[in-house]
């Protein structure tokens, strides 16, 4: 008795293993054909406390950054996934070629430039500072002698050093975009300076944290995000092709629609491509 229990145990393991690897095999199978639906999957990194670019709802990561690289993807005919590493590790990542991309709302510049590649400009920011009412803070110079908070390695930070020096002590740097909201928050930091557009939405969705903004486009300049790939990627022609067929087919606009409830200027997105 005792044997065939056993016996028959066995044989449904090697029952269920066979069907297992029936299973897979077909799904190889057919990926090996290469049907045209058959998509090759990028690996994308992302930091997702940065809404409403990237943020995680029901476990999900979703945003702006999402529907748009859904739709670059589906048009270049790639498929994503998505995984919220975290901002250091996602250019880490990159860097080792384990991510095929970076999406999150990074914004190109030179320094940057010269370690990775970057698509045509997708989207326009700018720094911006937020504080709790009652700071006294009229534009970038009142940044001087305040604590200050950015998430560390974003231009919130390289802004804030434009005005208060680099290695200011003034300055706290977290690991992310909401470390940095939390602080601010609980008044470790007097103000915090980050994308415009994260700034805006973070008071939207606290309208009773008493958080205010300002911006000080004397001092901070326009910036624009970029998709970020490993240097030399074979992908970023592709995308560079589909984003600018989305900026043409109505797709882009939808997508910015659904976020900002605004059209976008395209136009001014395609003069930076230029440059
Ligand atoms: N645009 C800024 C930069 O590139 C901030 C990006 C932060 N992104 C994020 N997902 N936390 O430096």
């Amino acid at each position: 008795m005792k044997i065939s229990i056993k016996k028959s145990f066995l044989t449904l393991a090697a029952g269920c293993a066979l069907v297992l690897s029936a299973c897979g095999g077909g799904q190889e199978d057919s990926a090996g054909k290469q049907t045209s639906e058959e998509k090759k999957v990028l690996q994308v990194g992302t930091e997702a406390t940065f809404a409403p670019f990237e943020f995680m709802d029901k476990g999900k990561v979703s945003g702006f950054d999402v529907d748009l690289l859904n739709a670059a993807a589906d048009e270049a005919g790639y498929q994503v996934n998505i995984e919220n590493t975290g901002w250091d590790a996602m250019f880490a990542g990159l860097q080792s070629k384990q991510l095929d991309i970076g999406m999150a709302g990074v914004t190109i510049n030179d320094e940057r430039k010269k370690s990775y590649d970057f698509s045509v400009p997708y989207f326009e920011s700018i720094s911006m500072m937020a504080f709790k009412e009652g700071t006294d803070i009229k534009n970038a110079q009142d940044l001087k002698g305040k604590k200050i908070g950015v998430q560390n390695g974003t231009t919130g930070q390289f802004s804030a050093e434009s005005v208060v020096g680099k290695n200011s002590p003034s300055i706290s740097k977290y690991e992310t975009a909401a470390l940095m909201f939390q602080a601010l928050q609980s008044g470790d930091v007097q103000v915090a300076v980050t994308d415009i557009a994260v700034a805006l939405e973070y008071v939207k969705n606290n309208p009773d944290s008493g958080v205010k903004t300002v911006s000080d486009d004397q001092q901070f300049k326009p910036e624009y995000y970029g998709i970020v790939f490993p240097k030399g990627s074979q992908y970023k022609a592709d995308f560079d092709k589909a984003l600018n067929e989305l900026y043409s087919n109505g797709k882009y606009a939808e997508i910015y629609k659904k976020w900002f409830g605004k059209e976008p200027d395209v136009d001014s997105l395609k003069e930076a491509a230029k440059q």
